[in-house]
């Protein structure tokens, strides 16, 4: 499996749990709750981001560098994960929920970029036999992961 088939598995995970969190985030009734989503979503999309920052930006450097998005990316990545944190230290429930679900829409962009963008630009860029070699390498991070 190339990396970029396995990343955008990923995402479609991602975007089932974004649904979800939106369908219930209005109902939670306790700054425990959305704190609880919020944990699990920050400790999801890291280890995901981590393995696109890892296995993409060293390949995919100079064809970032050349359109300028090498830093967007891995900001994105950072704003992400600062925004879910801040949930962590919000002591209001309105407030928790409102930069809850802030994340969730700005994942939901970051990952329509990576979609539009990055996976086409690392499929153009890399050859079949390294997108492979990479997706080998995702599959045994997962596989650790999991044992
Ligand atoms: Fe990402
Ligand atoms: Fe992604």
């Amino acid at each position: 499996m190339k990396i970029t088939e396995a990343l955008f598995a990923e995402h479609l995970v991602f975007h089932h749990m974004f649904d979800h969190i939106e369908a219930v985030a209005p109902q939670l009734r306790t700054l425990g709750e959305v704190k609880t989503l919020a944990a699990l979503m920050e400790a999801l999309l890291r280890n995901h981001s981590d393995t696109e920052d890892e296995l993409f930006i060293g390949p995919l450097e100079h064809c970032f560098e050349q359109l300028g998005q090498r830093d967007a990316f891995l900001e994105e990545h950072r704003e992400l994960d600062g925004t879910l944190r801040s949930v962590r230290d919000a002591t209001r429930l309105e407030s928790a929920r409102e930069l809850l679900l802030a994340a969730v829409s700005y994942s939901r962009q970051h990952f329509d970029r990576e979609e539009r963008i990055v996976f086409p630009l690392a499929e153009g860029a890399l050859k079949d036999e390294t997108l492979v070699a990479l997706g080998q390498t995702w599959m045994e991070q997962r596989t650790h992961v999991a044992v």
